[in-house]
């Protein structure tokens, strides 16, 4: 029986903490536009969750995931293998730089992260030694699951549960505007420097190149590039978590490119699927796999999700890469992420706005109040834009197909939905 408060029995996640609840229902979504209910269409500056890079309803996507249901629809992995995910890591250990060579396929980026986590932790034990500590960013996210959590300082997702190892967070020292500077980057890898040498030794450093969850902080330019050295100096893995900037967000394909840095173990999920069906990645550096030999009960990898790697997302994923390829998409999110930048940077006078940042196909614009931004979010769905917000910050991360065209519409619509939120609130 349904609660006479309610009228859906959907318990939508992660509300209402984030408050971004409303009584929009998507029943269409196509190219760069969602519509509702009520007929009205949206340009989707989420991408669907953050995911959809290939636009809604991408032909030859639909066709690769018909193709592979008529074909094949999934097999267990550990009886056998397919076509499709031995297709897909192969082309993920191409693209990837270096040794980043092996790689194991799950549902959602929690599911990568708590791979990462136990690959990395049981590296250690393979190699004899006693490393457990992980140190990330308290702005960070890297998922929901039980030990996802634990990697995050950020108040709505932290378990308040026994940890089942030690984790060090780092924060910021300072404001999303000023850490973008050379002084931001001292001050950060300080701050990383002293959490690696304070205490037994690191097992690993988990970071995003953007942190999305966490305010959608770019991080300084160089700073990767230091932590990686940092890393080596002490032997401590580092993991990045390319969940969100992963395949093209940023305007490069995975976003340690920016530092040319390469990690030792990667995350993947969202754009890798472009959010038509559930699909992610961990890849790990041939000697980390390696290690696995020595691994005490089973000499390989104790841990798998009867879907994952299912065949169809996995054929969905190759045909994700041959559309980024074939549209250039890479390219385009650097130049739209670009245009975007520089129009939303315009309304930085507006007296609410304390801040515009972005990197490719990922803007923020950063208010003086969470009601500021949520003004904002909401005057642009009023005018036709779908946004994201929280806790001050508007984030915008639109399909990586974005035309020049979408990208000046989008500027149009939230420049008003700023300019009537500024004019409400001086009255
Ligand atoms: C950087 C990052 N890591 C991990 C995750 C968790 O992914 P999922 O929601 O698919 O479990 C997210 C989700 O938003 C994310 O943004």
């Amino acid at each position: 029986m349904q609660n006479s408060t309610s009228t859906s029995s959907l318990w939508r996640p992660w509300t209402p903490i984030t408050k971004q609840v409303n009584s929009l229902r998507i029943v269409e979504t196509r190219g760069t536009r969602v519509r509702d209910a009520d007929g009205n269409w949206y340009l989707d500056g989420i991408s669907g969750v953050l995911n959809a890079s290939c636009g809604h309803g991408h032909p030859r996507l639909i066709e690769a995931a018909t193709r592979q249901l008529q074909q094949l629809v999934h097999y267990d992995p550990m009886v056998s293998s397919h076509d499709p995910a031995e297709t897909l890591t192969a082309r993920l250990a191409e693209i990837l730089p270096g040794e980043l060579n092996e790689t194991c396929l799950h549902n959602s980026g929690s599911e990568a992260t708590e791979a990462a986590l136990r690959i990395a932790l049981q590296y250690w034990r393979n190699i004899g030694e006693d490393r457990n500590r992980v140190i990330t960013f308290t702005a960070g996210y890297h998922g929901s699951t039980y030990l996802a959590q634990q990697l995050s300082g950020l108040p709505f997702t932290v378990s308040e549960w026994a940890r089942p190892f030690p984790v060090d967070h780092v924060d910021m020292p300072m404001s999303a505007r000023e850490v973008r500077t050379e002084e931001g980057s001292d001050a950060l890898i300080a701050l990383f420097a002293k959490a690696i040498e304070t205490g037994p030794p690191a097992a690993a450093v988990m970071v995003e190149p953007l942190l999305g969850l966490g305010g959608c902080v770019v991080l300084p330019a160089g700073f990767l590039a230091r932590l990686r050295q940092l890393c080596d100096q002490h032997g401590t893995l580092l993991i990045l978590d390319e969940v969100f900037c992963g395949f093209g967000r940023t305007g490069r394909m995975f976003g340690f490119e920016h530092d040319g840095i390469t990690p030792d173990i990667v995350t993947m999920s969202k754009g890798i699927s472009g959010g038509y069906i559930p699909l992610a990645a961990t890849t790990v550096t041939s000697a980390i796999k390696a290690s696995f030999e020595h691994e005490p009960v089973t000499q390989g990898l104790r841990y798998g999700h009867t879907t994952g790697g299912h065949a169809v997302a996995a054929a969905v994923a190759n045909a994700v890469l041959d559309v980024m390829a074939d549209e250039k998409l890479v390219e385009n999110a650097a130049t739209q992420g670009t245009a975007l930048l520089e129009g939303l940077g315009e309304l930085a006078s507006c007296p609410l706005i304390t801040d515009v940042r972005g990197l490719g196909l990922v803007v923020a614009i950063e208010t003086d109040s969470p009601d500021s931004a949520a003004a904002i979010a909401a005057g642009a769905a009023q005018s036709g834009v779908m946004t994201r917000h929280e806790r001050g910050v508007v984030r915008i991360a639109p399909p990586l197909t974005l035309t020049a065209e979408d990208t000046a519409e989008m500027l149009q619509k939230i420049g008003t939905a700023v300019d009537r939120a500024a004019a409400a609130a001086s009255r």
